[in-house]
């Protein structure tokens, strides 16, 4: 609980500091979303950890509605504003909200989520398992979920100082670095889309896109069928 909690002053001072720290160009991770998504046919997204919304402002002058959380008041204050500027506070709302807890909405009720950087935060694996599982229930059979994440291929995952947990810390900011397996592991309830290492910048990153299964298509783990 410190650590997250001394996360969010993190965060919160330094998009105090550096209003649009991310930049105002969308993520590589958007453009895909924006694929991805669109082939679907799904025209609503729910996205974590937005900050100032560089990625939910591109979503929605592309005609997405999103919904756009963050744990940092002072970033949503950035993305209401600039909304207000474009003229797209309608397509965009934003709310506060720590993704250690439930996610808000009721369950099956979201088409997409999206969340770029945002996984490989403070979390332990632990809390990574549930937010994912919590991704899983809000969305409806056959929504889909794309997330970036650092790759364990950047050099700085050596670098950094090392803490427990496969954490790592760099200038006051804690996240992980992920490996494919981690990407694996945390998709064994859904159908996995896409694993792409790609480069952004000077970091070297995992593109995910993932899909739930109806819940008639889901293998179901039997001791039973284990025993033979
Ligand atoms: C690297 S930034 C990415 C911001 C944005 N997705 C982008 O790409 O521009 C990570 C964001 O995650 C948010 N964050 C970190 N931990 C969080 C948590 N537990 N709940 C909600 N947001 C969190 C931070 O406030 C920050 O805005």
């Amino acid at each position: 609980m410190e650590l997250a909690r001394a996360q969010q002053e993190q965060w919160d001072s330094a998009y105090a500091r550096r209003p649009c720290l991310h930049g105002a160009e969308p993520s590589a991770a958007a453009h895909r979303a924006v694929q991805r998504f669109g082939a679907a046919g799904i025209d609503d997204v729910l996205e974590l950890g937005a900050g100032h919304g560089r990625d939910a402002l591109f979503l929605a002058r592309q005609g997405f509605s999103v919904h756009a959380t963050d744990f940092s008041e002072t970033a949503l204050d950035q993305l209401r504003h600039q909304a207000q500027r474009e003229g797209l506070d309608d397509r965009v709302t934003a709310a506060l909200h720590d993704v250690r807890d439930p996610l808000p909405p009721a369950d099956a009720t979201v088409n997409a989520v999206f969340a770029n950087l945002l996984l490989n935060m403070a979390f332990t694996e632990s809390e990574l398992r549930s937010l994912v599982a919590e991704v899983h229930r809000v969305l409806c059979p056959g929504g889909v979920f794309v997330y970036a994440v650092w790759s364990t291929a950047d050099d700085c995952s050596r670098h950094w100082q090392q803490l427990d947990d496969g954490l790592c810390m760099h200038d006051g900011f804690v996240g992980r670095f992920f490996d494919q397996d981690l990407v694996r592991t945390l998709a064994e309830p859904w159908q996995l889309d896409e694993l792409t290492p790609y480069d952004e910048g000077q970091r070297r990153m995992l593109l995910v896109a993932m899909t739930k299964l109806p819940a008639a298509q889901v293998a179901v783990w039997s001791p039973t069928e284990m025993s033979h």
